[in-house]
């Protein structure tokens, strides 16, 4: 087989056998295909596409070019949850001693991202103590033991996604459907999930700007699945303002916990609880949503959600005083108020660049050698839809280094719009993909 050839057979619009995708994925996974060849490639797909049988190979392909996580001593189906990525989403500490309080398996396996906030294991880290570098025994004995567990990445997972990705990075060939739902949904299958619940963000603070192509990137996800026998969910939801109220580590952290007992936002936990009740249905634990919904909601009633997060962050080296009593955790040195100068509904807040300001106050990584600091953020006090005064207080900057704080209220400022009227309803979740 020569790379010219598969690049001629894309490029004139045919169909690549499963061999050909493996023969590219491996070879230049192993730098015997140049990168002029395989942008030649990526490009050719961009523009002539791949089928639902060529993406799956793809993605499988993906998947085997690195180590495969083996949860098979964990007993029960593991189901994990993916979100492509939005501003200040708290979901995934909150979902997972959840479902976890029900009996299901939650083992994670996670890296350190860039990004407006840090990944979960670095709010997690707001515990101190809290330590994500267990072996992969232990971690296999806690899931078994406590339901729930979470490990640095230690295996190499989906390394040819690494590869690809950097370089369709350079060569405009990032959006595309199979390309992005393959380089997703591998790393899902080489952490070892038996079963997916994708959370795919819509809005201008997500990867998907229109609910068409977020709705086309669900059903590409959603196909994979089944063709390599993964049962796969793929919700559709708003990323036209940031999710709930914080975004910042810490802030977060402590979010999520008065989410678990019940004095969260109502957006955060209404996506959790769509979320979740897929999660529960898939791990057969429920026969229906609605059914896993009451479930879901019951562990924050009679306290069981809260109780396995302690058991979690304890199990795991954590503090948990800060959890018992929330002002013990990171805390800003300025907690200054935002105020509007105008009067109206708050139409949009601009996601993307709210988070940004985050960023920018310390809250994520802009290179992978930044170190974050989890105090700082912002919480917002006004939403989408909300009526404000001249004067009324919109958002509060957490911030250690007073001379960010005026670039960071411009910022908030700039990104808040606030209009005579709102009369868009943008919902919560659009729809739900299966
Ligand atoms: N996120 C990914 O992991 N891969 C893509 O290709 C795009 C977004
Ligand atoms: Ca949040």
């Amino acid at each position: 087989m020569r790379m010219y050839d598969l690049i001629i057979k894309k490029r004139n619009g045919l169909e690549l056998t499963k061999k050909e995708i493996n023969y590219f994925v491996q070879n230049y996974t192993k730098g015997n295909i140049p990168d002029y060849q395989a942008s030649a490639f990526l490009m050719a797909i961009y523009f002539q596409k791949m089928n639902m049988r060529e993406t799956a190979d793809l993605t499988m392909a993906i998947v085997e070019s690195g180590d495969i996580l083996d949860l098979s001593k964990i007993k029960g189906i593991k189901v994990d949850k993916h979100s492509t990525g939005g501003v200040g989403d708290t979901t995934s500490l909150v979902l997972t001693p959840m479902v976890a309080a029900l009996g299901i398996p939650v083992a994670k396996m996670s890296g350190r991202g860039l990004g407006h906030t840090g990944g979960t294991i670095d709010k997690l880290e707001s515990f101190n103590g809290f330590s994500v570098e267990i072996t992969e025994e232990q971690f296999i004995n806690n899931v078994n033991n406590k339901n729930i567990a979470i490990i640095g990445q230690t295996a190499d997972l989906a390394p040819a996604d690494k590869k690809i990705y950097a370089l369709r990075d350079v060569t405009g060939t990032v959006d595309n459907i199979s390309l992005i739902s393959s380089s997703i949904m591998s790393k899902k299958i080489a952490a070892g999930a038996d079963a997916i619940v994708l959370d795919v963000k819509v809005g201008d603070g997500a990867f998907m700007k229109t609910y068409e192509d977020a709705k086309e990137l669900g059903s590409a996800m959603v196909n994979i699945g089944k063709n390599i026998g993964r049962n796969t969910v793929a919700v559709i939801s708003d990323m036209d303002q940031p999710l709930g109220l914080a975004i910042g580590n810490a802030l977060e952290v402590k979010e999520a916990i008065n989410t678990l007992t019940g004095k969260g936002p109502k957006d955060l936990l209404e996506l959790c609880l769509t979320l979740g009740s897929n999660m529960v249905v898939f791990a057969k634990k429920a026969n229906t949503v609605d059914e896993a919904r009451k479930m879901l909601l019951k562990t924050i009633e009679d306290g069981s959600a809260i109780a396995k997060f302690k058991e979690f962050i304890e199990a795991q080296g954590g503090d948990i005083s800060q959890l018992e009593d929330t002002d013990k955790l990171p805390k800003a040195k300025y907690i200054v108020p935002v105020k509007s100068d105008r009067e109206g509904y708050v139409t949009k807040i601009n996601a993307q660049n709210i988070g940004l300001v985050a960023m920018e106050l310390g809250a994520g990584r802009a290179t992978k050698e930044s170190i974050i600091d989890l105090a700082v953020g912002i919480i917002l006090n006004k939403k989408r839809g909300e009526k404000v005064a001249k004067g009324d207080i919109i958002a509060y900057i957490h911030s250690n280094n007073e001379s960010n704080i005026e670039k960071a209220t411009k910022g908030i400022l700039q990104n808040y719009k606030i209009e005579k009227e709102y009369t868009e309803n943008i919902p919560l979740v659009y729809d739900v993909v299966r």
